[in-house]
């Protein structure tokens, strides 16, 4: 199947009640452990490329990947630029095979992220990208700029239907206390997401897609095992996977995951490396690594996001 734009994903998640799983993809086997749990659920999937994947593997070895996946498993997939940095990254992306990009004008003044959303905007459209905005910044780091807890700043809901409607975007990320990476909350602090500034997007723009990033939930189980074999991870606190499901029944269409993935490979793979210390053959300590990549997954579209079924 050819990729697919998120479109028609997002209506029927949004009416379903359910999320669509937006997983970061660096290599091989983090394609193939994706679409593989995916396949096996038959989920429709996002796979999304930072500006630092692009870096890492280049764009031609990411969308030939992506479109083996998608040939192969005949699932719905989308290919997505996570964090598209400027205009340039973005067009480059839609004219490179992209299905969806997202502009993230976050960290600029509210006019200036107007004017570059738009802009992308109006040259995804002519060629049938579609475009995720984002307003509110996460704590964490956005855009390689570090982005500390006290300055992150929440989507003010008086703000979206002006944003949306001015800038034409299909789906809208959102600030309501996620954030990247493994350390979300501070030791013994209790997670928590503001739902009201959620349900107030959601009253002000009823039908409209809305996005979460820095969604981890942090697998406890995988710290340990990082741990025990040499790792030296402090304690890590994500999101709670009740928090996502009920985020994923109101607006949020698309939840976006990479820490989880990034801790279950290193884990699989400090396990099997230290247990097997003989070992020199990529295939033998990357085969684990991809499996708990799927297994995480799995857990994440028919626990979490219930797209398990639905493509
Ligand atoms: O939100 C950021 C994603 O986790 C991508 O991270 O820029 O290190 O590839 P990256
Ligand atoms: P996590 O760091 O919580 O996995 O978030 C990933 C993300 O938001 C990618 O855009
Ligand atoms: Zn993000």
């Amino acid at each position: 199947m050819p990729l697919v734009t998120t479109k028609e994903m997002f209506e029927k998640a949004y009416k379903g009640g359910y999320a669509i799983g937006a997983f970061n993809v660096n290599n091989m086997e983090i394609v193939q452990g994706i679409t593989r749990a995916a396949k096996k659920l038959n989920a429709p999937v996002i796979l999304q490329c930072s500006a630092g994947a692009r870096k890492y593997a280049s764009h031609g070895y990411l969308v030939a990947m992506v479109k083996a996946a998608a040939e192969e498993t005949g699932l719905p997939i989308a290919l997505h630029l996570d964090h598209g940095p400027d205009f340039e990254t973005c067009k480059s992306c839609i004219d490179g095979g992209f299905t969806s990009v997202m502009i993230d004008g976050s960290s600029r003044p509210y006019e200036e992220n107007i004017a570059i959303t738009k802009q992308v905007v109006d040259y995804a459209h002519a060629r049938g990208v579609v475009v995720e905005g984002e307003l509110g910044t996460l704590a964490g780091v956005e855009d390689e700029v570090s982005v500390d807890a006290e300055n992150a700043s929440y989507t003010r809901p008086e703000e979206v239907i002006d944003f949306v409607t001015r800038t034409g975007v299909d789906s809208l990320a959102i600030a309501i206390g996620t954030s990247h990476g493994a350390y979300k909350f501070k030791p013994g602090q209790k997670p928590r997401l503001r739902f009201d500034i959620l349900q107030a997007i959601e009253e002000k723009l009823p039908g409209f897609p809305i996005v979460l990033h820095g969604a981890s939930s942090v697998n406890q189980e995988h710290i340990k095992l990082i741990n025990k074999f040499g790792g030296e991870m402090p304690d890590a606190i994500g999101i709670p996977e009740d928090m996502l499901r009920k985020a994923a029944s109101m607006a949020v269409c698309k939840i976006n995951v990479d820490s989880d993935i990034r801790i279950a490979m290193t884990a699989a793979l400090r396990k099997h490396l230290t247990e097997n210390p003989t070992h020199f053959d990529p295939r033998q300590y990357l085969t684990p690594a991809r499996e708990l990549i799927e297994e995480v997954v799995a857990h994440k579209i028919e626990v979490v996001f219930g797209s398990n079924g639905k493509a």
